[in-house]
């Protein structure tokens, strides 16, 4: 049968830990304690600094658990690629894979809701992200507790990272105000780059918020947004199995 994600029980589980760094790494070490069978062929890394932690659990793993010297780790963008190459880990490209090929990815995320709808995004490398997403069976988000809202834009005043053609980005931003965005940014490539930030395919990246958003509009919004004329990927998420969540303070739970 096909894999149907939104069949999947979703949980969340929070870990408790002292720092925002210590929290990363205990979601990103306890995600890859819990789902890392053996078995798998096939494991998609995603970006940000939280999946750093993941990696590296993965390479301590190695010497304990010798089937992860033959799977493969495909990245979901520049910079998961080089945490894959420098932790020694054999490398394959999402282009070899479709639909469920891949056995799970474990990424970052900026927000997520309730619902375990994410947005996700803020590195620029949500296309990637997305494509990987979806050619795997399992979505494991790793964070720390201030990703965690009751709706998307809680949180995340920045909006949501949607990639567009560069010759599209005056017509997109117009169409998302015509949407229902409050404020949409051409996002720029930072202090020392003059210019919009290009992403991994080339592309421009508009930050679009559309206030707060309830968990049962997040896949309609999605899909309202993909329709637009110059959009190559947003960065709403509605298919997240389970999330690892750090938290900074407060008594370890399982939700
Ligand atoms: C990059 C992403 C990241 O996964 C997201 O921004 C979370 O990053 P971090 O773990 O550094 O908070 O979507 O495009």
């Amino acid at each position: 049968a096909a894999y149907n994600p939104l069949a999947t029980v979703r949980k969340k589980f929070v870990i408790s830990i002292a720092t925002m760094n210590a929290a990363k790494q205990a979601a990103g070490y306890k995600a890859i304690d819990n789902h890392l069978l053996p078995s798998f062929k096939y494991v998609g890394i995603g970006s940000g600094s939280t999946v750093v932690y993941c990696v590296e659990r993965i390479a301590q793993l190695r010497e304990k658990v010798p089937e992860i010297n033959s799977m493969y780790f495909v990245p979901t963008g520049y910079q998961s690629r080089q945490l894959i190459v420098d932790a020694g880990l054999p490398l394959m490209e999402i282009d070899q894979f479709s639909a469920g090929e891949l056995d799970i990815v474990f990424d970052g995320a900026d927000e997520v809701d309730s619902q375990l709808n994410c947005i996700k995004g803020g590195g620029g490398c949500q296309f990637q992200e997305k494509l990987v997403g979806k050619c795997s069976k399992k979505f494991i988000a790793v964070v720390d507790d201030s990703k965690i809202s009751q709706r998307l834009g809680e949180h995340w005043l920045q909006g949501i990272p949607i990639e567009v053609v560069p010759s599209a980005h005056k017509k997109v931003a117009v169409d998302l105000k015509r949407l229902g965005a409050s404020k949409v940014t051409l996002r720029s490539g930072g202090k020392s780059k003059a210019g919009p930030m290009v992403t991994d395919n080339a592309n421009f990246v508009l930050d679009a918020y559309f206030g707060e958003i309830a968990p049962e509009r997040v896949a309609e919004l999605d899909r309202s947004i993909k329709l637009l004329v110059g959009v190559v990927e947003t960065g709403l998420f509605d298919y997240a199995d389970e999330v690892y969540i750090g938290r900074t303070s407060g008594p370890t739970e399982i939700l």
